[in-house]
């Protein structure tokens, strides 16, 4: 557990830890406000018990007021209905995939704390304060969001950003984490088009803070604006893959 933002009445924890085995490394965000929580992309099963027990000395796990699905992976739904169940928490999810959750078993009670976000996102406040939910659609996913906090300036921004086998929680030098980053963009991100929506999208956000869901913490002004300028350039998905597919054998 890292507490990644810290003020008198405000804290903002990432957990990093709590994969294994094959698993995908996943961070799960909380921010703490006064009596308010959102949980962000909680994970799967195997992370929802130990996301419960490392949460529950730090906050009342039945006060959640939000959790937060930034789009539909696994990585990111799977245990849903636990959160759900343990919470009076109101989820939200793309309106395009929120009756794809329900396949991974969903009570039918809980059901109705399940929020659409609509496409062009929306904002929810939490301690008094606004929490930003951006549309980032395609990046990766067909309906995606990011959260921007108001109050910490932290930029919570899903898959993009991700990082795969840096030994680090915090971006020190940019250059030398491109080797972790570029593979996931390349491959995940369909095409250079949401990136530079996403790059006009924020130009006027004061961001301080690019906390994705995979991987390390870009922190500070410096590195966030070496890593939108790396974004800015980059080529992927299809348009790395040529006019057609070989056919196998
Ligand atoms: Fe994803
Ligand atoms: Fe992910």
């Amino acid at each position: 557990m890292e507490i990644i933002h810290d003020n008198v009445h405000s804290k903002s924890i990432m957990f990093h830890d709590l994969g294994s085995g094959l698993m995908v490394q996943s961070n799960q965000h909380v921010i703490i406000r006064g009596e308010e929580a959102i949980v962000l992309d909680p994970g799967g099963h195997k992370i929802y018990t130990k996301l419960f027990a490392g949460l529950t000395p730090v906050f009342p796990i039945s006060q959640v007021k939000y959790i937060f699905f930034s789009h539909q992976d696994p990585d990111i739904i799977a245990a849903a209905n636990g959160w759900l169940m343990v919470t009076d928490a109101k989820a939200f999810i793309s309106e395009i995939w929120l009756r794809f959750l329900p396949h991974f078993g969903i009570d039918s009670y809980v059901e109705n704390r399940i929020s659409p976000i609509p496409d062009q996102g929306m904002k929810l406040s939490l301690g008094g304060e606004d929490l930003l939910l951006i549309p980032a659609h395609f990046l990766h996913s067909s309906g995606n969001f990011m959260i921007y906090d108001t109050f910490s300036k932290i930029l919570y921004s899903g898959d993009l950003g991700a990082s795969l086998g840096a030994p680090y929680q915090y971006v020190e030098d940019f250059n030398d984490h491109i080797q972790y980053i570029e593979g996931f963009h390349s491959r995940y991100l369909p095409s250079s088009k949401p990136v530079q929506m996403f790059l006009n999208t924020v130009k006027d956000l004061d961001i301080e803070m690019v906390a994705p869901q995979h991987g390390a913490i870009f922190r500070g002004k410096e590195t966030v604006h070496s890593f939108f300028n790396w974004l800015s350039t980059l080529k992927c998905g299809y348009e790395l893959m040529g006019e057609a597919y070989n056919l196998p054998g």
